[in-house]
């Protein structure tokens, strides 16, 4: 039987980052209404000349570098964003053109926050069915660019990066076990109007701005992960005790501790990032991910559970044995 393996894990961040205190120079906020409502105490902001690509780009560089793989070797790029350089062509063959791959497949994936964890499970099944055999597997935003920086309720807590991982197609006899167990996917688009942008290529022809209801998405989001954590885990036959490290989607710490305490998972299993980076949609779960794998918290042959909810509403799950 073929798993796919993690090989590798980068990520890449604007250079400017912002404080709290600095937005509230600007936006009708303070850092002490930010901290104790979300957590999120900086977020980057991209600047001139850096966009999703080239975030994303930087991301695999790293990823590629710490698996010890040659970019050439990859036929699969699939990179999850809501905010792509362009309308047309993907992000994904941006990134492939910037990485110097000559031929591989490569495409965009929109689930806005859950968009790392739909393109996980895409990629997972291209690996298991034999179509791909390493791949690049990217969530980068510039969200900063959908803000309304007058709506102080949205602008304080989104913020850009991007994270990468590499998949390799292995043997289960040779895998040691390692690889992704399980991955659980679901999506209800009766509440697209709790969390959307208000433009786009076929109703305005503009890019819009990012609106959201927060306290009624702050409800679901809590439900709906916890439960579909439950579902992925009974489906790869573990329950919560074995799980090592929890990587969440990073949108609000009080989300994070809720849906940990819901699980009965201890607190310091939970790979924290808000504060650091904010809301970075599709790039906050990779983004973590490289955080906690570069500091040494999360080792081979760990179980690590990925988790994310966001705008459709969209959510997941995915059980790796790292
Ligand atoms: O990534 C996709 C998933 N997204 C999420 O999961 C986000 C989920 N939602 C949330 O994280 C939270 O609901 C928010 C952080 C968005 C808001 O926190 P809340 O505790 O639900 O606050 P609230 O919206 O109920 O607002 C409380 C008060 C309001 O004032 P009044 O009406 O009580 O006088 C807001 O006007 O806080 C006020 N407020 C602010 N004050 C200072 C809202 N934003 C700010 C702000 N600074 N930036």
């Amino acid at each position: 039987m073929i798993r796919s393996v993690v090989m590798g894990t980068g990520s890449a961040l604007p250079a400017r980052r912002v404080s709290n205190a600095e937005l509230a120079e600007t936006v009708d906020t303070s850092d002490e209404w930010i901290v104790e409502r979300t957590g999120i105490r900086f977020r980057h902001i991209a600047g001139e000349g850096e966009t999703t690509a080239t975030l994303a780009a930087d991301a695999c560089k790293a990823a590629l570098a710490a698996a010890g793989i040659d970019a050439q070797s990859i036929d699969l790029i699939v990179l999850a964003t809501a905010t792509p350089d362009q309308t047309f062509p993907s992000s994904a063959t941006k990134v492939q053109a910037m990485l110097g791959i000559d031929d591989c497949v490569a495409f965009d994936v929109a689930a806005v926050c859950s968009g790392f964890l739909y393109a996980v499970q895409v990629v997972d099944s291209m690996i298991r069915s034999g179509v791909a055999k390493r791949a690049l597997v990217i969530g980068a935003e510039t969200f900063s660019r959908i803000l309304d920086w007058e709506d102080r309720t949205t602008c304080v807590l989104f913020g850009d990066g991007a994270g990468a991982i590499v998949l390799e197609a292995q043997d289960t006899a040779d895998a040691d076990g390692r690889g992704i167990l399980t991955t659980k996917l679901h999506a209800d688009g009766r509440h697209n109007e709790l969390l959307y942008v208000d433009g786009g290529v076929s109703t305005t022809g503009t890019v819009g701005k990012l609106r959201m209801k927060g306290r009624e998405v702050f409800r679901h989001a809590v439900t709906n992960l916890a439960s579909v954590m439950t579902e992925s885990l009974a489906m790869a036959g573990l329950g919560a005790d074995q799980v090592d490290w929890v990587v969440p989607h990073q949108a609000n710490a009080r989300i994070l501790d809720a849906t940990a305490r819901k699980l009965g998972l201890a607190p310091a299993k939970v790979v924290v990032t808000v504060d650091q980076h904010a809301n970075t949609s599709a790039a906050s779960v990779p983004l973590a991910l490289d955080v906690a794998v570069r500091d040494g918290r999360i080792q081979q042959g760990q179980i690590v559970i990925l988790e994310a909810m966001g705008g459709g509403f969209t959510w997941g799950a995915a059980v790796i044995r790292f």
